[in-house]
């Protein structure tokens, strides 16, 4: 049977990437996190002190570029992707809030940009995958058979990033989570290089009032529209 790409790309905490992990593992396909590379890069300049005080030199974020490897390991026992940084797993830590109020800017970076949008065609080239991000149906695929547009009000995002952080041992408070969530938007959004923006032709699933449940059968309602179509 024919495997086509599937693009989705929204918001910050939009549910994306639970939305493609259960697309992908009911389709059989590939998933890739397209957030989790931008956040390795991230955690890199963290780690060798380039990004400090909340800001960086650019010069020096990019001479890094080329001593950063990223790849990813499927643990078939979690049946979780991770996400290796020069061969270390860092899943747990570029998920926490501290990479998170980094990223942002880190990916508005065109060099940045250009070797991981690289990374990502290529290792979407063979189809049969679905990848979530900013600029996945615009820039990455730009011909994904499928490209969905994720959206939910900014107090439900607020309060599933903040249930999620809790979760994870972290001390915050809802409103720094949704001061950060809003920070996110607004680079992601005006950046220069692909900014944030719903491809014209994405469908747009705003998930504020489904269930996981309905968002799903929702999606594979529209994929499963397109996989026919590409039999023919
Ligand atoms: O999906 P996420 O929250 O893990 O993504 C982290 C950051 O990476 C997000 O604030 C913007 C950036 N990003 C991007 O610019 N382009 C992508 N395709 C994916 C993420």
């Amino acid at each position: 049977m024919e495997k086509i790409t599937i693009a989705i790309d929204g918001y910050s905490s939009c549910g994306k990437s639970t939305l493609a992990k259960e697309i992908a593992r009911e389709l059989n396909y590939i998933y890739i996190d397209s957030g989790a590379m931008y956040r390795a890069v991230t955690l890199h300049l963290m780690n060798k002190g380039i990004i400090k005080d909340h800001a960086f030199i650019e010069e020096q974020a990019l001479q890094q570029l080329a001593n950063i490897d990223i790849d990813f390991h499927f643990d078939s026992q979690t049946e979780k992707s991770e996400t290796l940084l020069n061969g270390v797993n860092v899943e747990k830590e570029i998920r926490s809030s501290i990479v998170s109020r980094e990223v942002s800017a880190v990916s508005a970076l065109k060099e940045v940009r250009e070797k991981l949008v690289d990374l990502q065609q290529k290792l979407g080239q063979k189809g049969g995958v679905v990848m979530d991000g900013r600029d996945i149906g615009t820039v990455v695929f730009p011909n994904a058979e499928i490209k969905l547009f994720m959206t939910a009000s900014n107090n439900i995002r607020a309060e599933r990033r903040y249930k999620e952080l809790i979760e994870k041992g972290e001390n915050i408070s809802k409103n720094d989570v949704g001061a950060d969530l809003a920070r996110r938007d607004h680079i992601d959004m005006t950046r220069e290089i692909s900014p944030l923006s719903k491809a014209t032709d994405a469908i747009e699933i705003d998930n504020s009032n489904l269930t996981r449940e309905e968002q799903l059968d929702l999606a594979l309602k529209y994929i499963n529209e397109k996989i026919e179509l590409a039999k023919n």
